[in-house]
């Protein structure tokens, strides 16, 4: 889960990262009223929405009063920034920057470590300076279990061409961005730009944290950091069922069990579509292992109700859970539902039992099912139905 920059500021501040203040405005009345709290004085007005580039789309602006924030405000409210409306924004005090620069820590999957990446070169979009520029951008390393004590984030910071002089100024910040970083259960901690200001402190001016769902269990307090509003109506009603959902662009509904499976299913839809006017796959959806009828129930419940949805694949590869047990529960889930079930259903059985599987949907003979033997016959069977 993605945070929003203001989300991350106020986790900053509780681990002990410098920061300035801020304050969140749904309105330009409430940001020329945040300004004012903020003393009246220089502030920034920054669009929150989960992307970057928003200095440069216009959405990060100076303001010298609080009337001049209020039109800041009115001017960044609504705005689209990389497709992503502009519903509420930060009222920051202003900072006297010297100088930017770039700090991250990360879950490294590849190399089942986590990195550090550092630049004295900010200000400069860390993509492009990566390309064009890359060893300006210092990566190390960190050992998960040692973690970046003083030392460590002095060896980052050196290892940035930091000059000595900011070394020790800079490093006690990164300790506390690790500290973040570790106790969130975070995936990406990333400072751009972390400043330096006239006055000769180091803060952290715009912060994007990205935290591991699967430590939502011992992080209480990170369900309340969730944009509700900002969820999918499906992938909420889905996640209510603990189903595996992830709402695509497409119109052939997807199920599966196993996500490799599932993967494999979104690629042979894809690709059948192409010979049907290009139709897509419409999600990801993995019911795992024990395909229960309520768990097939509450799976087709939520495609269903998939108004983008035209026709649904469902492709059940049989092991603990056997094909007839899937065939049982497809029949009573298509029961549970009856009328809500309105769509046609390709199913693909095979794998342990699947003769039983098969002879359970014929007897059915539900008129919405057409049961398809291989997988790429079936996909193609769905695209068809969908493109109708
Ligand atoms: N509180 C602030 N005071 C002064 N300048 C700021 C402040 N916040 C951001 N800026 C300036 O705006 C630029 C873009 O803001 P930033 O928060 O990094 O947004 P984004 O990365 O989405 O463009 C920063 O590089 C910095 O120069
Ligand atoms: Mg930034």
């Amino acid at each position: 889960m993605d945070l929003y920059e203001y989300q991350a500021r106020d986790l900053f501040e509780q681990h002990g990262v410098p920061v300035l203040r801020g304050i969140v405005a749904d309105t330009p009345e409430q940001a020329e009223a945040a300004a004012t709290e903020l003393g009246g004085g220089v502030v920034v007005v920054k669009a929150q929405v989960k992307t970057g580039g928003r200095g440069k789309a216009g959405g990060v602006k100076l303001a010298k009063s609080p009337a001049e924030a209020k039109d800041a405000a009115e001017a960044i409210l609504g705005l689209d920034i990389k497709g992503h409306t502009v519903h509420r924004v930060m009222v920051a005090e202003g900072a006297a920057i010297k100088e930017e620069y770039y700090f991250s820590v990360l879950l490294d999957r590849a190399n089942r470590s986590y990195l550090a990446m550092c630049s004295y070169e900010g200000g400069m979009e860390i993509e492009q300076l990566a390309e064009e520029r890359p060893e300006a951008l210092a990566k190390v390393e960190v050992d998960p279990a040692a973690g970046i004590d003083a030392a460590k984030a002095e060896e980052i910071v050196r290892a940035a061409r930091f000059p000595e002089e900011l070394v020790t100024k800079v490093a006690p910040v990164i300790v506390t961005l690790y500290d973040v970083f570790v106790k969130e259960d975070a995936t990406l901690v990333e400072v751009n730009p972390l400043v330096l200001t006239e006055a000769g402190d180091i803060i952290a001016l715009d912060g994007k944290i990205s935290l591991d769902e699967n430590a939502e269990f011992r992080q209480p307090g990170h369900a309340e950091l969730e944009d509700k509003a900002a969820t999918d109506p499906l992938e909420a009603k889905a996640k209510e069922s603990d189903l595996n959902y992830v709402k695509l662009d497409g119109q052939v509904g997807i199920i599966g069990n196993g996500a490799g499976l599932v993967m494999s299913t979104l690629d042979v839809v894809a690709y059948a579509g192409e010979r049907h006017g290009g139709v897509k796959p419409a999600n990801f959806l993995d019911i795992g292992g024990g395909a229960s009828a309520e768990v097939m129930a509450a799976g087709l419940d939520v495609i269903l109700n998939d108004t983008d949805v035209k026709s649904v694949f469902v492709n059940v590869f049989g092991g603990i859970t056997a094909c007839d047990e899937v065939a049982n529960g497809i029949v009573k889930a298509l029961e549970i539902l009856g009328d809500e079930a309105s769509k046609p259903l390709v199913v693909r059985l095979d794998g342990n039992n699947v003769e039983e599987g098969r002879r359970i949907l014929a007897d059915a003979a539900h008129p919405l099912v057409t049961v398809v033997d291989t997988m790429d016959e079936a996909a193609d069977k769905a695209a068809e139905l969908a493109a109708a």
